[in-house]
């Protein structure tokens, strides 16, 4: 188990995950891994720990460079288990003189572990923690993405260590950005962003701002997922700042599933009309797309228009689910329109156009329903759909 040297006495000695999966219902197809770091000082420190079932690796890894009893200190920047699962056996193992994390954080560790006797320390920022010949600065995140997260910066080194932010699920034996495959890690970079950090856009854009503010100067960004930045620290500070102020490309994506390949017509045509007006589009089948790579194109995407026929008064399942999903992460700024088939009640349009409202959604048209299975006439009028919401995002673009 080798250790990865990231500067002079600061370590990789996290785990890789390649068998996961599923992330509470966000795809992980490539796996992912469970960064923690050591930094060997007078005060030896480890930042962040990994998921329960991989703390073996970890401790492997720190044992290459030193006992791991002779940490001293452990910074929990996160306390979701999948950086905090092995900290209950690190803590009995090490018996640290301080468990450094912020306000909320104790708090959250508390109510995960019920430790009431373990060496908090609460991390202030403007407090430096001097570890010898290094020095460590907090920075509060709260809320990016849960109340206790922080991120912690070494000071001599310039690396921030930003916990889930600037992350992505992505499992390789290489550490570094400009190591490994560029499409795949901008891929999975915006995957991350979409499904985890969406909904915490304007907070994320208040801490690009702090940073430049504060004038923090960046060697290095070392997140608890997935490669370490040191390339192309510009590139991912740059998609964070478009993806936060929530920039659409002018693309447009249909979205849909379908019953008896009704929809589905409607959903070529509403293309069509779109391709009418230039306008680069997608069809996404909600039965062979999973939801989270479909946020991931939500995420650029300047125009969703939904379809879906109707079931038992509501929407097809999958349809359901996704709406639930999305709703949950708010993407916004969008150009919206719906469109569906129905048999005798034909409420899915009807509730497309409600989740879209709710998300603050531009609904540029009026809903289209067809009943059973569309004629010509029907398949002009998707066209229609189609051309509006094309236009709609033309005039945004000029
Ligand atoms: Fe990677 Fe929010 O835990």
């Amino acid at each position: 188990m080798n250790p990865v040297k990231l500067t002079e006495n600061v370590y990789w000695v996290g785990a890789i995950d390649w068998n996961v999966r599923d992330f509470h219902g966000y795809s992980t197809d490539r796996g992912t891994t469970y960064n923690a770091f050591l930094i060997v000082d007078e005060k030896v420190t480890l930042i962040d720990c990994v998921k329960k079932e991989l703390k073996n690796d970890m401790l492997a890894r720190i044992s290459e460079i030193i006992d791991p009893k002779k940490i001293d200190y452990i910074v929990v920047n996160h306390v979701e288990m999948d950086h905090s699962g092995s900290l209950p056996d690190m803590v009995e193992l090490i018996q640290p003189e301080k468990i450094i994390c912020s306000k909320m954080g104790e708090k959250a560790l508390l109510q995960h572990f019920h430790q009431k006797d373990w060496p908090y320390e609460i991390a202030k920022p403007g407090e430096d923690i001097s570890l010898g010949t290094k020095t460590l600065s907090f920075i509060e995140t709260r809320m990016l993405h849960w109340p206790d997260s922080m991120f912690t910066y070494l000071v001599e080194d310039k690396i921030l260590f930003s916990s889930d932010a600037f992350g992505e699920h992505l499992a390789t034996s290489e550490r570094f950005d400009d190591e490994v495959d560029q499409a795949i890690l901008k891929e999975e970079l915006t995957k991350y962003y979409a499904n985890i950090l969406t909904l915490y856009s304007p907070l994320v854009r208040k801490l690009i701002a702090k940073v430049q503010e504060m004038g923090l100067e960046i060697k290095m960004i070392a997140p608890d997922h997935g490669v370490i930045w040191r390339t192309h620290i510009g590139m991912v500070m740059e998609a964070y700042t478009k993806w936060s102020n929530h920039e659409g490309d002018g693309k447009a994506l249909i979205i849909y599933d379908t019953m008896w390949h009704s929809t589905e017509k409607m959903a070529k045509e509403v293309g069509a009309g779109l391709q009418d007006e230039g306008i680069s589009f997608k069809l996404l089948n909600l039965r062979y797309c999973h939801r989270s790579d479909v946020m991931r194109e939500v995420l650029n995407a300047s125009g969703i228009i939904l379809g879906c026929p109707t079931l038992n008064n509501g929407l097809l399942p999958r349809m359901a689910g996704f709406l639930m999903y999305m709703r949950g992460l708010k993407p916004t700024n969008k150009v919206g329109a719906a469109f569906g088939s129905f048999g005798w009640s034909g409420e899915s349009v009807k509730l497309l156009n409600q989740a879209m409202e709710d998300m603050k959604f531009n609904i540029v048209a009026d809903g289209l329903k067809v009943k059973y299975v569309p004629e010509d006439a029907d398949l002009n009028q998707c066209m229609e759909l189609g051309r509006k919401v094309g236009k709609e995002i033309k005039a945004n673009r000029e």
